[in-house]
């Protein structure tokens, strides 16, 4: 699945990079020390960052995309234009499953996901010019998936 006719233009993109990077600083990752940074872009330019907050109940973590959009959301912000998501890993990684069903609930199946590896301001130094960013899209990480619309599907025989 594409995301190229998506219009971000490159200083939102290195916005949108650094806050991610900024995110990150504010991970609560005590018992992992796995720190993730995420932020996303909203349709009016606001950028919302969010990073992983874990717990002694170690199942109350919640990861950093979910915080960025679950932050959003929740201040009325609904409209995404794309996501960039960063951790201390000199690669590219990618967003667990439950963000990935998180993300396909909220932004569009093609918008951009930027997956920036720790070092991409190291690289873009170097001169790779893409700084070893994996550009993606939640229908590229989350094929075949199941989100709202899926609900308003005809159930024929089905409960009304
Ligand atoms: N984590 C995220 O923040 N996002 C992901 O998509 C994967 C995992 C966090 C959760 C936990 O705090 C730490 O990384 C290790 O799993």
């Amino acid at each position: 699945m594409s995301v190229s006719t998506w219009a971000i233009s490159p200083p939102e993109k290195e916005k949108l990079i650094s806050a991610a990077f900024e995110a990150k600083k504010f991970a609560y990752s005590k018992y992992s020390k796995f720190r993730v940074g995420a932020a996303l872009l909203s349709t009016n330019g606001e950028v919302i960052k969010g990073a992983n907050i874990e717990n002694a109940s170690y199942g109350g973590t919640i990861c950093a995309e979910r915080t960025a959009l679950v932050k959003a959301i929740s201040e009325g912000i609904a409209s995404f234009t794309a996501l960039a998501v960063v951790t201390d890993v000199a690669s590219a990684l990618s967003p667990c499953g439950l963000c990935r069903q998180f993300i396909r609930e909220f932004c569009a199946q093609t918008m951009p996901i930027y997956l920036v590896p720790a070092d991409y301001y190291e690289k873009v130094q170097k001169g790779d010019i893409n700084g070893g960013i994996l550009e993606t899209s939640i229908g590229e990480l989350l094929p075949h998936s199941f989100g709202p619309e899926e609900l308003d599907l005809p159930r024929p025989g089905g409960e009304s």
